[in-house]
């Protein structure tokens, strides 16, 4: 099996798959900004994939059709198990309403999440998601957050990768066990240094997640699911040197 990274142009994913294919190619990821293209593309979608409205696994099955998948979110509720928290009856405060975020609603309702607030700079693009689901899930400025204990506060927005952090007032964090970033780099991102300032006992970024949603792809293609421990630690030590 060769796993390797191929820059598609970005006015060419679908060529760069067909080639792929014709290449003997039988299943990949997909990453930014080609998730939405891939949904397009794939013949036969799986309800995660419609759920999320993006791909980030495809494969060829037995009739040889292009199948769509998406795994972030269960990497994210298998990252969530890891770290020890406990999904059913929690109340979380998910930040920012990009593809990030859109993705990972549907499976941490699944996994028993009681109430769900998508808070976002841009409010419209918060209700846009929140309106695919039920009422357990709710939208609201950044500034309108509802009071409540949040159990788990989770940054889905991109504001890391600029060194920010979302600006949510610091109540927000009261009885929160962890603080989770889906961003990752070397150091603690901006939202975990803030969170561990402010008391919250647990704070994470986004390897892990970034490692299970690659393990749930795996098991997609070859029907086993690799340990993600000892590649976690790997790639922390390659982060530091
Ligand atoms: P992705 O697909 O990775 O989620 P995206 O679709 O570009 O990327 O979405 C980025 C998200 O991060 C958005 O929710 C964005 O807020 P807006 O919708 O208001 O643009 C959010 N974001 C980026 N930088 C931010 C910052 N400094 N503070 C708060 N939110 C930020």
């Amino acid at each position: 099996m060769q796993y390797e990274a191929i820059l598609a142009p970005l006015d060419g994913f679908a060529d760069s798959w067909r080639d792929f294919v014709a290449g003997g190619g039988k299943g990949g990821n997909v990453t930014v900004p080609f998730k939405e293209q891939a949904y397009q593309l794939a013949e036969v979608l799986s309800a995660r994939a419609q759920q999320a409205g993006a791909v980030n696994t495809l494969y060829l099955n037995a009739q040889g059709q292009l199948c769509g998948d998406n795994t972030d979110g269960l990497g994210l509720v298998a990252d969530l198990t890891r770290l020890g928290i406990s999904l059913a009856g929690c109340t979380v405060l998910l930040l920012g309403a990009g593809g990030a975020s859109r993705g990972v609603i549907g499976p941490l309702l699944d996994a028993g999440v009681t109430y769900l607030v998508v808070a976002n700079r841009t409010v419209s693009k918060a209700q846009a998601i929140a309106a695919n689901f039920d009422s357990r899930v709710q939208a609201c400025s950044l500034q309108a957050i509802p009071k409540q204990t949040y159990r788990l506060l989770i940054n889905a927005t991109s504001s890391g990768l600029a060194g920010e952090r979302p600006d949510i007032d610091i109540k927000h964090l009261n009885g929160c066990q962890l603080a989770y970033d889906m961003v990752y780099g070397a150091e603690p991102t901006a939202f975990m240094q803030w969170a561990k300032q402010h008391g919250v006992p647990q704070q994470a970024d986004g390897l892990g997640m970034l490692l299970s949603q690659a393990a749930a792809a795996f098991n997609i293609w070859r029907g086993v699911t690799p340990d993600i421990e000892p590649v976690l630690a790997m790639l922390k030590l390659q982060l530091k040197a």
